[in-house]
């Protein structure tokens, strides 16, 4: 493996190094993949206006995020089975965010149990959480992420059905024989069975509460004391909504392109999401982020932060917990050098006017000053 010099690197090691099975299923994205590539391409279409002779000789990117200190805006996103990438799989992600400072989100589909990933010591950590029909599970799963640690529930919204990712329709996917769902395995779920389908598409068709609605927000307020994160909110009428449910923030995702094809880039729809929010609650993207300079572009159009899921799994199969760390350092320098040269020392110094987006081509104002 010759030098790694940017976090896309991962994802051709990460192929060469898995089962078919396994990479397709950490890939894909749904249907034809529109929305994968736009995820990326919209933010190619972002350019800078940096100001320059400011004094750039100390940059600060420190923040905060629901009041816990994190070393940068930079986070990780929930993504399922990290033990089908490498054998410490959610345990390297977990110390690998915690050297970093920063926040890792586990998923409710981890191979590591909530108490497991806990065991590896201190660090901020926020729980995925998806909606069983059995309300007693995630009752349950709830409490027990609470008395683990976890500081917030990413309630995740754009899932009451598995999109259709046609490789692991194809594939047949399951977990491997040897890994289960870490936090189910006591109920007698944590055993995904082969299916003529995706074997995940089954386990949530058969599991995943299709009714799941703006109420149960409230319902899983009134069962935690953690605050809840809507992930995968992507118009200014469910933002709206959201700061309604009393959510603590949004996560702007389009599930990293794996539920409806055809939703635009995340990156294309946080401005209205940060609009309609009014600043009431932060705001969060994901999907797409591969650059120090999409993570100023995401904070330029209002993010608080960002969070990065495939690049992750794809350092996590090439080289497990030295992975994930070189992912996080990566991305931290080219944000610290992206912040230098657009002549910002500080995240708030990061503004609108630093960059221009094709509806300001289009002729729209640039906002004033
Ligand atoms: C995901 N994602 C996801 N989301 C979630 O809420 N719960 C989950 O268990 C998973 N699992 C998962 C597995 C894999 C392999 C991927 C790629 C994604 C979505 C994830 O949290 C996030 O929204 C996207 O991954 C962000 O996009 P990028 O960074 O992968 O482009």
């Amino acid at each position: 493996m010759g030098e790694v010099t940017n976090v896309m690197e991962y994802q051709a090691i990460a192929k060469q190094k898995l089962p078919k099975m396994a990479y397709d299923y950490y890939a894909s994205g749904a249907e034809d993949e529109w929305t994968l590539k736009e995820n990326r391409e919209a933010f190619s279409r972002i350019l800078f206006r940096p100001r320059i002779l400011i004094d750039v000789a100390n940059i600060d990117m420190t923040t905060s995020v629901l009041g816990f200190k994190i070393s940068m805006p930079i986070m990780i996103s929930p993504t399922a089975f990290q033990k089908m990438a490498h054998p410490e799989g959610e345990y390297a992600t977990a110390r690998a965010a915690s050297a970093a400072g920063t926040v890792m989100t586990l998923s409710s589909w981890a191979t590591s149990s909530v108490e497991e990933v806990a065991s590896t010591g201190p660090g901020i950590r926020f729980f995925q959480l998806y909606v069983y029909k059995d309300r007693k599970v995630v009752e349950q799963l709830v409490r027990r992420a609470e008395k683990a640690g976890f500081k917030a529930i990413a309630l995740t919204v754009d899932t009451p059905r598995l999109g259709r990712r046609e490789a692991d329709i194809k594939n047949r996917f399951v977990l491997p024989p040897n890994l289960t769902l870490k936090n189910f395995e006591g109920l007698d779920l944590g055993k995904m069975d082969q299916s003529n389908d995706s074997g995940l598409a089954s386990y949530v068709a058969g599991q995943i509460d299709r009714t799941l609605s703006w109420k149960d927000v409230k319902w899983l307020q009134s069962i935690t004391s953690m605050p809840i994160l809507v992930k995968g909110v992507i118009t200014a009428e469910d933002a709206r909504l959201a700061v309604h449910s009393g959510a603590a923030g949004i996560i702007v995702s389009n599930h990293g392109a794996r539920q409806l094809d055809y939703v635009p880039a995340t990156i294309s729809a946080l401005e209205e999401v940060v609009t309609a929010a009014q600043g009431r609650i932060p705001v969060f993207l994901d999907g797409g982020v591969r650059r120090g300079t999409d993570v100023f572009k995401a904070l330029a159009l209002g993010a608080s932060g960002v969070f990065i899921g495939r690049p992750v799994v794809f350092a996590l199969a090439a080289e497990g917990e030295a992975g994930v760390r070189n992912v996080l350092r990566m991305m931290r320098e080219e944000f610290e050098i992206t912040m230098a040269l657009g002549g910002c020392t500080k995240l708030s110094d990061i503004t609108r006017r630093h960059i221009f987006t094709e509806a300001d081509r289009l002729g729209r104002p640039l906002p004033r000053l």
